[in-house]
């Protein structure tokens, strides 16, 4: 269970530094309407993220999807960017993906996250899969990325090239799209149905930054073996205050909310969010694509920035305590106590560390989380704690949907439309202009 402290985010917590308390409780006054509104999106369902956390009808068409995927591969690559790709990659951290030293030695089907577009990246890795016994689930919800759309094409030549049958292509991979819109061109099905390749239908009202829990994210999850049942159960503990009517005080997503809007009104505009446990790593990049591109809007929003505990402390602590007071820095602790390797007393005294013996490495981390948090405060640096007692399909599902209504009532209360993303297309046409024209 997420617990949420806001005390040593205040002048009244930490002094001077921190974020006027008037400008807090002005902030949680105007959270009430944005509040207000998310509950009527959930009443007159016009926001089916809202219903996912109750839903399970689609999850054994995910887990089917998932078991055929498993068979019979080495390697399964997810192609997809930016929300189609994040959310996966923040659930496959649950196994070990993505972090130092585990990753190298993840059982089959490895899975990887192809969500940049880097030429040689995607050469190499073509040339040094084992293509006969690799998968490829192509996912956008538009079908018209780009990105996908060219290694989706390039995955096919190779898989010519390494002599699969035409008839076999489609044994190959998995879509993951909106329905075809008649009349019009749907890219990535054009592309691939031909090879009679399935296709996961993406919910057409969840945008990409939100799907974590929608069959973006628990499709992977589910070839990796993860509850994903789990992971929509703690989705539900974060939203349950919001169905059940509690004022913004006992709503921790509206706390949130409130905290964020004061610390952008009082000249913060840096967000930093910093867990203690490489499993959340990743989640520092999924928040960091939903804070800038659903907020990013009409001059307002703040920057999202993500560290991890402890190795940040070691490359960004100084400029976090002694630099500009333009931060609101939330640390995620987690209940590392006890946990990884003891530490030989007898060795501990020999390097003249005697409180470290019979330690382990876990009550560490966990006493720098803590000493992190009130360094943060003695200095006169905004901070928000939050804890949990593990990272597990629950607790992540929990904190997953908890920064997705933290973000959508931040939007509210800004007036901003957190679900949109105007300003990303220009590039788009200007590159599209610049490949037919030879230019780059
Ligand atoms: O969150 C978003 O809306 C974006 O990051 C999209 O997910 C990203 O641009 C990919 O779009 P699509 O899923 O249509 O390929």
């Amino acid at each position: 269970m997420l617990q949420q402290s806001l005390d040593l985010a205040f002048v009244s917590g930490v002094g001077e530094g921190g974020i006027p308390d008037a400008v807090f409780e002005t902030a949680l006054a105007d959270l009430a309407p944005a509040l207000e509104r998310l509950r009527g999106d959930a009443r007159d369902k016009t926001l089916p993220l809202l219903g996912l956390p109750a839903d399970t009808a689609d999850l054994p068409g995910i887990r089917e999807a998932a078991a055929r995927l498993r068979d019979g591969a080495s390697d399964v690559l997810v192609l997809g960017t930016g929300g189609s790709s994040l959310g996966g990659q923040t659930l496959a951290q649950l196994t070990g993906y993505g972090t130092a030293g585990l990753s190298a030695f993840l059982p089959e089907p490895r899975v990887h996250f192809i969500d940049n577009l880097d030429p040689l990246t995607f050469a190499t890795l073509l040339k040094t899969l084992p293509l006969k016994t690799t998968k490829f689930v192509s996912i956008s919800k538009s079908g018209g990325t780009g990105e996908t759309l060219l290694q989706s094409i390039a995955a096919i030549t190779a898989l010519r090239g390494a002599g699969v049958a035409e008839d076999r292509i489609g044994w190959h991979f998995q879509g993951l799209s909106e329905p075809a819109k008649p009349g019009k061109l749907h890219a990535l099905r054009a592309l691939l149905e031909p090879f009679g390749v399935p296709f996961l239908e993406h919910h057409t009202g969840v945008g990409g930054r939100y799907s974590v829990l929608t069959n973006c994210g628990l499709l992977p999850a589910a070839v990796l073996g993860l509850d994903i049942d789990a992971l929509r159960r703690g989705a539900a503990r974060a939203l349950a205050p919001v169905l059940a009517g509690e004022p913004v005080a006992k709503t921790p997503a509206a706390q949130g909310a409130a905290l964020n809007l004061a610390a952008a009104r009082s000249g913060r505009n840096i967000a930093v969010l910093m867990p203690y446990s490489d499993k959340l790593a990743l989640l520092t990049r999924w928040w960091m694509q939903l804070w800038a591109e659903s907020l990013g809007k009409d001059g307002q929003g703040t920057q999202p920035v993500g560290a991890l505990g402890p190795v940040d402390q070691h490359s960004q602590q100084q400029l976090y305590l002694a630099g500009p007071r333009d931060k609101l820095f939330t640390v995620i602790t987690v209940a590392n106590k006890g946990k990884g390797p003891a530490i030989d007393a007898a060795l501990a005294e020999r390097i003249g560390e005697q409180d470290f013996a019979g330690r382990t490495i876990g009550d560490l981390v966990a006493a720098q989380g803590l000493a992190m948090i009130d360094t943060f405060a003695r200095n006169g640096r905004s901070v928000r704690k939050i804890h949990v007692d593990h990272v597990d399909e629950e607790t992540h599902g929990e904190l997953l949907m908890h920064f997705m209504l933290e973000t959508i009532l931040t939007g509210y209360a800004m007036g901003v439309d957190p679900f949109d993303q105007p300003a990303v297309e220009e590039a788009k046409i200007l590159a599209k202009r610049y490949l037919a024209e030879g230019r780059g």
